[in-house]
């Protein structure tokens, strides 16, 4: 069973976000890692599970989440997609909005103990923190793929 210690509760609440790659198969995986609080307006913390880990890609398109040096947009204890704006429950995964209306994130396996985040789930190998150096298909203020020279 995979049980690596990835971060602290403290830090991905400090940052935000924190990410991670990891490995499946043959595949990478980029994961982040959200705080998930009880009440809608992001206040308060789930004592149960307060960090939820969610597969870094939008389920409407090729679009990541959290992005490097920016983290991943929340309101309202929801992950907020820069590309089109659907608004995903950080705490669910669910969206109810915009394009991506009807999906859900897919979920991984972490558990949290004594204030250390470790990924549990059996198909995941942890390969390092942080996201592969590529510029994806990422839209937003930080992306320049558009841009040719
Ligand atoms: S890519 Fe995320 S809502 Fe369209």
């Amino acid at each position: 069973m995979s049980d690596y210690r990835l971060t602290t509760v403290e830090t991905v609440r400090g940052a935000g976000s924190w990410a991670f790659t990891a490995r499946e198969g043959d595949a990478d995986r980029e994961v982040f890692l959200v705080p998930c609080a009880d009440e809608p307006d992001g206040e308060g913390e789930n004592s149960d599970q307060p960090v939820r880990a969610w597969i870094n890609r939008c389920t409407h398109e090729d679009q990541r989440l959290h992005r490097e040096g920016v983290g991943a947009v929340t309101r309202g204890g929801s992950v907020v997609c820069p590309k089109h704006g659907s608004a995903f429950d950080a705490c669910e995964g669910a969206c109810d909005n915009g394009e991506a209306a009807g999906t859900t994130l897919r979920s991984i396996d972490v558990e949290v103990r004594g204030g250390a985040v470790f990924l549990t789930d059996d198909d995941l190998t942890y390969l390092y923190e942080g996201l592969p150096d590529d510029d994806g298909d990422d839209e937003g203020p930080g992306s320049s793929s558009h841009l040719t020279f």
